[in-house]
């Protein structure tokens, strides 16, 4: 019976075969243990010399790792294993034989292991990373379904800045000038005034001159955008929907979290609701932490959103930061114009910013404003005030950064372990 790691517990005390790598061993005179994977998980095969033909313990001794075998023998229950169960091996046959495979169960350095990572990719600890990374993303088209949101898709190739021009990386788009999106966000608002609540999940780019743990060039972001929905509404749904995922992980990634040595108690602290303060208290409290150098109407840096969050258990919220150094699109407090409604979310742990979030500009004199203070007037950006010009509404919206929420519930140092094939400053291979 042909299987895969995965459903191993389907078979228990029946003779299974199932398609593997050998990615470690360890073997004596008399027995040999493989440590196989699959893809969908791994397992420990136990090959007895006096239970198999002489070939097949002689292949389980020579085996090298990375080789590719189809194995075959009884599932039995291993109660010392966190995974449950054993494969005790009948027979062995070799599909491909690996030479001299690049990353041993031996320390490597970080850039070594970069320079590999389409090998890399294939050791316990990055196969728990991705596995957490898709549960986040399954659990989000969970979330929004069940929610009423529509998944949308933005374009990637754009003739609009949403986050600032700075840093946007150029192309060419045939005799025009185009961009690869930073952001969906406009183009969502068109999709909430089409269909109400929508979210997309896609690449975004940024050419941040950033060598941090927390940036890369290439990443993923979940944007929700909502018709009808105001500052503080949008910040339940960000609380709900960043708990929900907290406890998806958690319930469907046991092995994984245990692999990586997360601590979990700290995941199920994740649940809403979650702390409020705004941009003027922030100030304050890293005023009395000894940061003498923020001063009102600056931009937070990594290390201040740290020293806010070490002061929560929980996920915080900055909100009304000035409106000086955020986008343009954020709409002003009706209670005090120099501040806008927005809010980012800062994770414990150090893993600093995990969403950026607000409401927007639904005034169409406001937002023509806007557009002379930042010189948007060209043609590209025409349809997106006209969104503020038919049956405008008040709406907000948010994004996600999916690697940062990846290490962070992963319980990993810097985000270029949470994407598959990282770009980074400096970096496009592989
Ligand atoms: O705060 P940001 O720039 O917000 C926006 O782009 C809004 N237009 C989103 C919206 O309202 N629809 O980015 C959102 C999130 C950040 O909080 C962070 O988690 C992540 O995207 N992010 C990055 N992640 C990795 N590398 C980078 N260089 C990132 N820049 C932002
Ligand atoms: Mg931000």
């Amino acid at each position: 019976m042909k299987t895969t790691i995965s459903k191993v517990s389907e078979h228990l005390n029946e003779e299974v075969t199932i398609g593997c790598w050998l990615a470690n061993k360890r073997s004596s005179g008399k027995i040999a243990f493989l440590q196989l994977r699959d893809g969908t998980g791994f397992i420990q095969g136990v090959v007895v010399k006096a239970a198999v033909d002489e070939e097949v313990f002689q292949l389980a001794k020579s085996i090298t790792q990375e080789s590719s075998v189809y194995v075959t023998g009884t599932v039995v229950e291993d109660t010392r294993s966190p995974f449950g169960y054993e494969l005790q091996v009948n027979q062995l046959e070799l599909i491909h034989e690996a030479v001299d495979f690049p990353i041993t169960p031996k320390e490597h350095g970080t850039e070594f292991l970069m320079d590999h990572r389409h090998l890399w990719l294939r050791s316990k600890r990055q196969h728990a990373v991705m596995k957490v990374r898709n549960e986040i993303i399954r659990a989000s088209y969970e979330f929004f379904n069940n929610n009423d949101f529509i998944k949308i898709d933005p374009p990637i190739l754009t003739g609009s800045a949403a986050e600032g021009t700075t840093e946007l990386f150029h192309t060419q788009y045939f005799d025009e000038e185009a961009y690869l999106s930073q952001s969906g966000q406009l183009y969502m608002e068109a999709a909430a005034m089409a269909f109400g609540k929508v979210f997309s999940f896609g690449p975004t780019f940024r050419a941040e001159k950033s060598k941090t743990r927390r940036h890369l060039i290439e990443f993923w972001m979940i944007e929700p955008e909502m018709a009808f929905v105001e500052h503080d509404e949008s910040l339940e749904i960000q609380e709900q929907y960043v708990s929900y995922l907290a406890k998806a992980v958690v319930d469907n990634c046991q092995l994984e979290l245990d692999t990586l040595g997360r601590d979990v108690e700290k995941l199920k602290n994740i649940t809403a609701p979650f702390p409020r303060i705004t941009y003027d208290e922030a100030v304050k409290l890293l005023q009395e932490k000894g940061f003498d150098d923020i001063k009102w109407g600056e931009d937070f840096g990594s290390p201040h959103e740290t020293a806010i969050a070490e002061m929560y258990e929980k996920p915080v919220f900055i909100t009304h930061y000035p409106k000086n150094i955020k986008a343009f699109y954020m709409k002003p407090d009706p209670t005090n114009e120099d501040v806008v409604l927005c809010a980012d979310l800062i994770a414990p742990e150090g893993y600093g910013e995990i969403i950026g979030g607000s409401q927007r500009i639904d005034d169409l004199t406001l937002m023509q404003q806007r557009y002379d203070e930042h010189k948007l007037s060209g043609d590209a950006y025409l349809w997106y005030l006209e969104l503020r010009k038919y049956g405008s509404v008040p709406h907000a919206g948010f994004g996600l950064g999916l690697e940062r929420t990846v290490a962070w519930f992963s319980g990993v140092e810097h985000v270029r372990e949470t994407i598959p094939f990282p770009r980074l400053l400096n970096r496009l291979y592989p």
